[in-house]
C-alpha cells in the first residue's frame, strides 16, 4: 500500500468526513444542482470555487456563498482548463455537472452538435483528468454526472443516453489511472433542479407526474436528494470508480 492510499484511509476512519479545509471545485456550480452542490460543500467547510464559462457569472454566484470565488472554465474548451489549473495551484475535489444535450431523433443529428454533447460529458471531464490530476490531492477526488437516460432508450434521446452511459464507463477507467485520487459519478433521475423551468408548465407538470408514476418513490427527485449523494460521494474514501444511481428506482419499474 503506497503511504497516500495508507493516508486516505486513515483519514476515513478517524471520522474525519467533513470537509473543513478541502478546495471543491464545482464546474457548472452557477446554478441548479451545481449551485445547490456548492453551497453544501460550503456549509460543510469546504473552500469553494465556482466554475463557470463566464466569469462574471461564476462570480456572482460565488458572491452568494461565505468565501467561495469564482473561475472562469469551459470543459470543452483545454485552454481554460489549463489556465484554471495554474491560477488555482492545487484542488481536492472537482465536481462538474456540464451537459450539453442534443435531443432529436437519429435521423435528425447534426455532427457537430454530438461532438459538443460528448464534448461536454466526457471529452471534457477527460481533460480535466488529464491537467487537474497532478494537483488534486491524492485523497481528493472527482465526480462526473451521468443520468437515468442512460438506462433508458428512447427514441429522440440516444444522445442523451449514450453521453451518460459513457460517463459511468469514464469514471472506472479514470479511477484506475488516476488511483488514489477516486473518480466517480451520479446518476440523477428526473430532478426539479431548476433546468425544467423553461418548459411550458403543462410539459413540466406532464414529465414530473409521469417520473412519479415510473419510478418507486412516487416522486420527481429533489436538488437535495443529489447532493446528499455528491456531499457523501466527497468523503467516502473507500469508493471509487462507481457511479451512484440517484433516481428513486426509476430503472427497476
Ligand atoms: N436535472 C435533471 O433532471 C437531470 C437528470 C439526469 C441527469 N442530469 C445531469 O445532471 C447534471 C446537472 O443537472 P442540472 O439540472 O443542474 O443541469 P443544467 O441546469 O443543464 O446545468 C448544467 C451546468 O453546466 C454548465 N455547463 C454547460 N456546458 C459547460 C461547459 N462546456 N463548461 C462548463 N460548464 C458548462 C452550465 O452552465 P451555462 O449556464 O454556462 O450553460 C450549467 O451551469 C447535468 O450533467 C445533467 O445532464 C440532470
Amino acid at each position: 500500500m503506497t503511504p497516500t492510499a495508507r493516508s486516505s484511509s486513515e483519514e476515513f476512519r478517524s471520522g474525519q468526513t467533513t470537509l473543513t479545509g478541502a478546495t471543491v471545485l464545482v464546474i457548472g456550480g452557477a446554478k441548479n444542482l451545481g449551485l445547490a452542490i456548492a453551497r453544501r460543500a460550503s456549509e460543510l467547510g469546504a473552500d469553494v470555487v465556482i466554475g463557470a464559462r463566464d466569469l462574471d457569472t461564476a462570480r456572482r454566484a460565488a458572491a452568494d456563498i461565505p468565501g467561495a470565488t469564482g473561475i472562469r472554465i469551459d470543459v470543452t474548451d483545454e485552454q481554460t482548463v489549463e489556465a484554471a489549473v495554474a491560477e488555482l495551484g492545487a484542488v481536492d475535489h472537482i465536481v462538474t455537472t456540464a451537459a450539453a444535450h442534443h435531443n432529436v431523433p437519429v435521423a435528425e443529428l447534426d455532427h457537430q452538435s454530438v461532438v459538443t454533447a460528448f464534448d461536454a460529458k466526457v471529452i471534457g471531464p477527460l481533460m480535466l483528468a488529464k491537467h487537474f490530476g497532478p494537483i488534486i490531492a491524492p485523497t481528493g477526488s472527482m465526480v462526473l454526472f451521468s443520468g437515468v437516460a442512460a438506462w433508458h432508450p428512447q427514441p429522440g434521446l440516444s444522445i442523451m443516453g449514450i453521453t451518460n452511459g459513457a460517463v459511468a464507463f469514464t469514471v472506472s477507467h479514470l479511477a484506475a489511472e488516476l488511483a488514489p485520487i477516486r473518480v466517480n459519478a451520479v446518476s440523477p433521475g428526473i430532478i426539479d433542479s431548476g433546468t425544467w423551468d423553461g418548459l411550458p408548465d403543462a410539459d413540466r407538470s406532464a414529465l414530473f407526474a409521469d417520473t412519479a408514476q415510473t419510478n418507486l418513490a412516487g416522486r420527481v427527485g429533489r436538488p437535495d436528494d443529489i447532493v446528499d449523494a455528491v456531499a457523501w460521494l466527497l468523503t467516502a474514501g473507500f469508493v471509487s470508480g462507481e457511479t451512484i444511481h440517484v433516481e428513486g428506482g426509476a430503472r427497476s419499474v
